[in-house]
């Protein structure tokens, strides 16, 4: 049997290049991110499976987790997301943390999804999270974090959507507003979540099988669409606009539109698939239709410190993938080309593999970055193998060059070709 080269379904390798356009990504969060005052945490992959089970969502506890017993009989979970774990270790030193606190992690996550664009089994998440405060200028600032990030990757406003909404508006909306018992509210809400993946008559359709009294049915239905079609919270029956969730929602908007971010509205659709929010909920999405996955998703959520057995922590935070962010850098044409690792190329003339290396070290010591070729094969082929690499400059060093201290340095972008001695290739450097 032939063994396959390809990796996991839905996970991916990350060669050289690959992991050049990770590392641009990274490196450009953290300092975004940094810039605020988060730190960066992190913790191991597996946790207990019952942690998923006290809060996460059905969805994703029973379809989508790696779960397995280990090998001293513990379900555990390989983890589909951070923000249970992250709220463990915050239980865990809750009298011993300074508040607010700001973390931040890149963690890697399994879901067991079917792949699709925008979608994978493993992926990357940026997670940013802030403990301890219970007033709305926690989403204010992480909704201007954000905005903050897309600049840092150099996107327009105009490429992404801020959508808003409230988990306690929704119940407002499903209870009081709209009479529904428990069970339909619940069946409802998945449905609002999923709006977007089916057409209207089918929700509709689905809507009414969920509602228990068929007289009312219709109307429910008429109400819960006129709401669900608002794109403003000034849109809403004005019953509904004398809520705390209401005022909340008002307050981040006007805030955040007071502070020139226009791309944001009220959406009544954004539900987020976990049970644990608690307050305001929000996503974002690209404008580029190809890209119709959320990009970014989170909100409040003050409950789920306490079920560590501590006392409650108000918490407010967001994942943003990296699938999700590769593929809009990429359509709007924002992905920087990428230099490698790598900066110059050692090139040998003859046997000098042993003589070379007083020089090299001094270039290193001076920063550079470079890679000696060693095979001892004919110079066209080392030059060959440097341009594979996409390495910018070949240096070729021989015997008569270490004595005259004459070096030439090739340019494979360029072409061009210039002869330094030793302390101009050192000076180079150290600039
Ligand atoms: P989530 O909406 O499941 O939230 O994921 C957040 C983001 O991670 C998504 O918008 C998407 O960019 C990315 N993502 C999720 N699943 C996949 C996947 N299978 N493939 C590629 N990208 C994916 C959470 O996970 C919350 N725990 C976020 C949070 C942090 N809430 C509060 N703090």
């Amino acid at each position: 049997m032939t063994l396959s080269t390809q990796p996991y379904k839905g996970a991916r390798d990350f060669y050289p290049e690959d992991k050049r356009v990770q590392k641009y990504m990274f490196a450009t969060l953290r300092s975004a991110v940094e810039r605020y005052g988060y730190e960066e945490y992190d913790a191991p992959i597996l946790e207990p499976l019952e942690m998923y089970l006290a809060k996460s969502g059905e969805e994703i506890v029973k379809e989508q987790t790696y779960s397995f017993e280990d090998r001293g009989g513990r379900q555990v979970v390989i983890r589909p997301e951070m923000t249970p774990t992250v709220s463990r270790m915050v239980a865990a030193r809750r009298q011993e943390l300074g508040y607010p606190l700001r973390w931040y992690s890149i963690p890697n996550l399994w879901r067991y999804e079917r792949p699709q664009r925008g979608r994978l089994r493993e992926h990357w998440q940026l997670n940013v999270d802030i403990f301890g405060v219970a007033g709305v200028a926690a989403e204010t600032e992480l909704i201007t974090l954000v905005h903050d990030i897309f600049a840092a990757f150099g996107a327009q406003p105009d490429m992404y959507e801020i959508r808003l909404n409230h988990r306690v508006l929704v119940d407002e909306i499903l209870g009081a507003y709209l009479g529904l018992n428990e069970s339909a509210q619940h069946t409802i809400g998945k449905l609002i979540d999923r709006i977007n993946k089916m057409d209207r008559s089918e929700f509709t359709g689905k809507v009414i099988a969920a509602i228990d009294d068929t007289a009312v049915a219709d109307d429910v239905v008429t109400k819960l669409l006129q709401i669900l079609d608002a794109t403003s919270l000034a849109e809403l029956p004005e019953e509904l606009q004398k809520s705390d969730a209401y005022n909340e929602l008002s307050v981040v908007i006007s805030q955040l539109e007071s502070a020139g971010i226009r791309n944001i509205h009220f959406d009544p659709t954004v539900m987020r698939g976990f049970d644990y929010y608690t307050g305001i909920i929000f996503e974002v999405s690209d404008t580029d239709s190809d890209n119709n996955r959320a990009m970014l998703g989170g909100g409040r959520y003050d409950g789920l410190v306490g079920l560590f057995g501590v006392s409650p922590v108000p918490t407010v935070g967001f994942g943003w993938g990296d699938v999700t962010l590769e593929n809009f850098l990429r359509s709007h044409d924002l992905m920087p080309e990428l230099q490698p690792e790598t900066d110059m190329y050692v090139a040998l003339v003859g046997d000098v593999q042993a003589a070379v290396q007083p020089m090299v070290a001094i270039l290193r010591n001076a920063g550079a970055r470079l890679a000696v070729d060693i095979s001892g094969r004919k110079l066209g082929d080392q030059f060959k193998v440097a341009e594979k690499k996409g390495v910018n400059e070949v240096l070729i060093i021989g015997e008569s060059e270490l004595s005259s201290d004459q070096f030439k340095l090739k340019s494979l972008k360029t072409g061009d070709e210039q002869v330094l001695k030793l302390s101009d290739l050192v000076a180079m450097f150290q600039k």
